[in-house]
């Protein structure tokens, strides 16, 4: 079986390093760490007809759409069209990523339990909500409805803050059409884990529960990023809970998009033993998935595959074993930061993976090129192990100016 894997981030290098596992793989465009372990290829993954093209010529049994940008201008749909068979909904399932607005409405309607929320395009009227809300002694997350790679998000505990965050979006559109319309959304208080679900035509199943830590610095501390750090598995989601949010998040809103084949993730928050849903994405999560396919055993490229096709999903081999992944990121991010500095890589560990993301090749030299640079990833028998093998691994990994928080797989 041969998998094309479109994306160049930590997440489809994972990916693609695990299916080689069982299958031939070719990445595009991928990064130069991917390169090592997998053919790669290059493509404008924005433009259609260039991925059509690029599935044709390598004869991809299965395409995996990595990013959510591809999945929401119709990618999907168009290699389906095609006879691919392609992990990854058409652009109608990406609304629940593309539209927070339409997807907290989904939610409603599917009866998702869900903090309350409004959308809004006018500022008065958002400002005056946010008002109402905090005089009921709520806290407010703002929220861009457009897909903003994880910049979109404002959680404020003072009025003054969600203002602010309303005045950014809505007036002054610091992240242009993504933040046109925002969702106003009470502010829950809770621990979040993540939940990757396959999902098959209705049927579904879900990989081990991860947990990612968003926020920059050590202790939930800092501005929000795309996530810093993950861990799986999460000790205090008991198998019971994944059960009632698979009844009462994941399975609700797939009545609700029939016919979606691919990925869902649901992002949770447990607030007193139940889990509320804070948002979906229609794509593996990133960087989630680098510490969740270390866990996975024989048999994830047959259940991408049956995903693809529509087809029952046959079981994926666990491991018992435990993942964590630490995110190296250059200094500034997630504000702007400076691309081009050298990386150096030691000798590592055994049972230690370095996924790569932001990462270039400058004149044969490995260089930075994004935010978040390489994902540290180690197992281990126990999460202790795991993060001090993923640790004792970042002292041969360096770049001037690398920033990683101290604390992923070691607090919950
Ligand atoms: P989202 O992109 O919607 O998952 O939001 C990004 C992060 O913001 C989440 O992982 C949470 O940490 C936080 N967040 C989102 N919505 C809420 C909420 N209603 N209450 C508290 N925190 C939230
Ligand atoms: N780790 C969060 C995301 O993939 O959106």
């Amino acid at each position: 079986m041969r998998f094309l894997v479109l994306g160049a981030g930590g997440r489809e290098h994972a990916l693609a390093w695990k299916l080689a596992q069982e299958a031939e793989v070719v990445v595009a465009p991928g990064n130069p760490g991917a390169a090592e372990d997998v053919e790669t290829e290059t493509v404008a993954l924005g433009d259609a007809s260039a991925v059509l093209a690029l599935a044709k010529r390598v004869a991809a049994d299965v395409v995996v759409v990595g990013p959510e940008d591809p999945l929401i201008a119709g990618v999907a749909d168009a290699l389906r069209e095609s006879g691919f068979a392609t992990v990854g909904p058409g652009k109608e399932g990406a609304r629940l990523e593309a539209s927070k607005a339409w997807a907290k409405e989904a939610m409603a309607r599917a009866g998702v339990p869900t903090a309350a929320s409004r959308a809004f395009v006018q500022f008065a009227a958002a400002a005056d909500y946010a008002r109402s809300r905090f005089n009921e002694g709520h806290g407010v997350a703002v929220k861009a409805s457009g897909a903003a790679l994880g910049k979109g998000v404002a959680v404020c505990s003072e009025l003054e803050s969600a203002m602010e965050a309303l005045e950014r979006m809505l007036v002054h559109r610091e992240l242009g059409e993504a933040g046109a319309e925002v969702v106003v959304e009470d502010r829950l208080v809770g621990q979040e884990f993540s939940l990757l679900t396959l999902v098959s035509d209705g049927r579904f199943f879900s990989l081990p529960v991860a947990q990612d830590h968003k926020r920059l610095l050590d202790g939930d501390e800092g501005p929000n990023t795309g996530g810093m750090g993950t861990f799986s598995p999460v000790d205090w989601v008991s198998e019971e809970l994944v059960q009632t949010t698979e009844d009462q998040v994941v399975a609700p809103i797939l009545a609700a998009v029939p016919g979606y084949r691919g990925v869902l993730f649901s992002g949770l928050m447990v607030v007193d033993g139940r889990p509320f849903c804070l948002e979906y994405n229609v794509r593996f999560g990133d960087p989630e998935t680098q510490s969740v396919v270390r866990r996975l055993g024989a048999g994830f490229a047959e259940a991408l595959s049956a995903v693809a096709q529509g087809a029952p999903l046959p079981p994926i081999e666990a491991l018992d074993n435990c993942a964590v992944t630490v995110v190296m990121a250059s200094a500034g991010y997630p504000g702007p930061y400076t691309k081009g500095i050298p990386i150096t890589v030691g000798p590592l560990p055994e049972g230690v993976k370095l996924f790569h993301a932001g990462t270039a090749l400058h004149e044969g030299c490995l260089v930075t090129a994004g935010g978040r640079v390489l994902g540290v990833s180690a197992t281990g028998p126990t999460l202790e192990e795991a993060a001090d093998k993923a640790y004792a691994a970042i002292g041969s990994v360096r770049f001037e100016g690398r920033q990683y928080r101290t604390d992923i797989g070691r607090t919950r």
